[in-house]
């Protein structure tokens, strides 16, 4: 297949390289003229495990470039749309502004045999707005929905590798048969290692996906909210997650207690969704959703108070150090970081904030100034008046209790993401707290 991806964001250039490196001939397009040099000379403009090695086969294998002039698009018969759709800045729902100039700048260049199709996460109706965009603007082009799923830390792997593909496909029995045709084509090695495929209309294809992520969000929120009540009990959240994981019908996946869930996706999706539930009059459906919101939430401010408290009521003057800054280990994504969030209140209470992040630094250093930002933890914690663990790399997990109560002042650390041992820590002389747990 020649496919175009349009937007190369995490989400799309992880698309493109990968698509190329299971045969098919791919454009990346982008507005970013950077982000399309970087990516054209095989760098990557964000941290993504695995993700520099496939890019740069793909571009050795000549199937695949990177370009920002949409006219390019003439040549290909598949356009994927990859970009981003942000909340709004002053509402719930989500900004579908990208996806819809996508789908204009491709228009003028759509050839008589091309199909495109969604895989941005949307509002329900939003393919079916975009296909009457495409008639209105003259194009008879067939439109199908096929959502994505990837994890960041996992991009790569979840795109060659998705443990189920989705088409959402038109109710046109002719552009749904030329699009499933497309969509077999592109998704032919994952067919055939029989990857289970799940076909809707567009809509139910779009709720698969806010489902799906919405689905995880509660489950993470779930657990937050035992915890909350777990420190009021004395009771371990960590064992009750163990135990009741154990339950096939619960499963013990996303049921880690700690400073909540952010990232670009779960908190701007399950608001979009509330959003988009209101305008279609079934706001109760979803009103769960907004105390899964609050109780993530509240982890974040929970942190801040137990940090407070174990600096004897005031932030004034101390030295905080923050081990974390993007929203989970593995990236360098600080979207709706609960590390981020956490770091930059300590530090507006006046407290002196030193942050690391084994990926993340350099947008830490360029997104929030008013945070010093060290080299490793050892020198984020030296003369720290509290350690806070935020964001669960490997590199923390791993750290050395005795060594890093030589560089602080206080022995003090709060695990945000229950990750260290207890014991070991409380045996080298720290005050030790966690989420949930005594
Ligand atoms: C998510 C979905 O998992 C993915 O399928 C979808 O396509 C995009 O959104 P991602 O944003 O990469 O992926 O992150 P995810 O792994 O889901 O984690 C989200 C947040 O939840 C992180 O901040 C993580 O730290 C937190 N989390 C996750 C918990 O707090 N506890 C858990 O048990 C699991």
């Amino acid at each position: 297949m020649r496919i175009t991806t349009v937007g190369c964001g995490y989400l799309g250039a992880v698309y493109a390289a990968s698509m190329a490196s299971i045969g098919h001939e791919v454009l990346g397009l982008d507005v970013d003229q950077k982000k399309i040099d970087d990516l054209n000379q095989g760098v990557a403009p964000f941290h993504e495990p695995g993700f520099s090695a496939v890019l740069e086969e793909a571009l050795g294998s000549g199937r695949l470039r990177f370009s920002t002039d949409y006219s390019d698009a003439a040549d290909y018969s598949a356009h994927v749309i990859c970009v981003g759709t942000p909340q709004q800045i002053d509402a719930a729902g989500a900004d579908l502004t990208y996806v819809h100039a996508a789908v204009d700048s491709l228009v003028p260049h759509l050839a008589d045999d091309a199909v495109v199709l969604g895989r941005s996460t949307v509002p329900v109706g939003t393919a079916a707005s975009l296909r009457e965009r495409l008639r209105e603007a003259g194009k008879d082009t067939p439109l199908a929905w096929n959502p994505e799923f990837l994890r960041e830390g996992f991009a790569v792997e979840d795109t060659l590798r998705p443990d189920r593909i989705v088409y959402g496909l038109p109710d046109d029995p002719a552009e749904a048969a030329r699009a499933r045709e497309v969509l077999d084509l592109m998704y032919a090695p994952m067919l055939e290692a029989d990857t289970p495929l799940v076909v809707g209309n567009y809509a139910t294809a779009e709720l698969v996906k806010v489902s799906a992520n919405s689905f995880l969000a509660t489950k993470i929120s779930f657990i937050n909210a035992v915890a909350e009540v777990c420190e009021a009990t004395g009771a371990d959240v960590s064992v009750i997650a163990e135990a009741i994981g154990l339950d096939d019908r619960i499963g013990p996946k996303f049921l880690r207690a700690g400073i909540g869930f952010g990232g670009g996706c779960l908190p701007k999706d399950i608001r979009a969704f509330m959003a988009r539930a209101g305008e279609l009059g079934v706001t109760e459906a979803l009103g769960f959703l907004r105390e899964v919101d609050n109780v993530n939430n509240r982890r974040r401010d929970h942190v801040v108070n137990m940090a407070r408290q174990e600096l004897g009521g005031t932030f004034t003057g101390k030295r905080v150090a923050v081990l974390g800054a993007s929203f989970k280990p593995d990236s360098d994504d600080t979207r709706q970081s609960p590390a981020l969030y956490i770091a930059s209140k300590i530090s507006g209470r006046g407290a002196d904030v030193v942050v690391t992040d084994p990926a993340a630094n350099t947008r830490v250093h360029a997104e929030r100034p008013n945070l010093a930002v060290a080299e490793d933890a050892y020198a984020a914690a030296a003369g720290a008046d509290i350690v806070l663990l935020l964001t669960e790399w490997k590199q923390f997990k791993e750290l050395d209790p005795v060594r890093l109560r030589e560089v602080v002042a206080t022995p003090t650390m709060i695990d945000g993401r229950n990750v260290l041992d207890p014991a070991a820590w409380r045996e080298a002389g720290w005050t030790y707290r966690s989420m949930g747990r005594p």
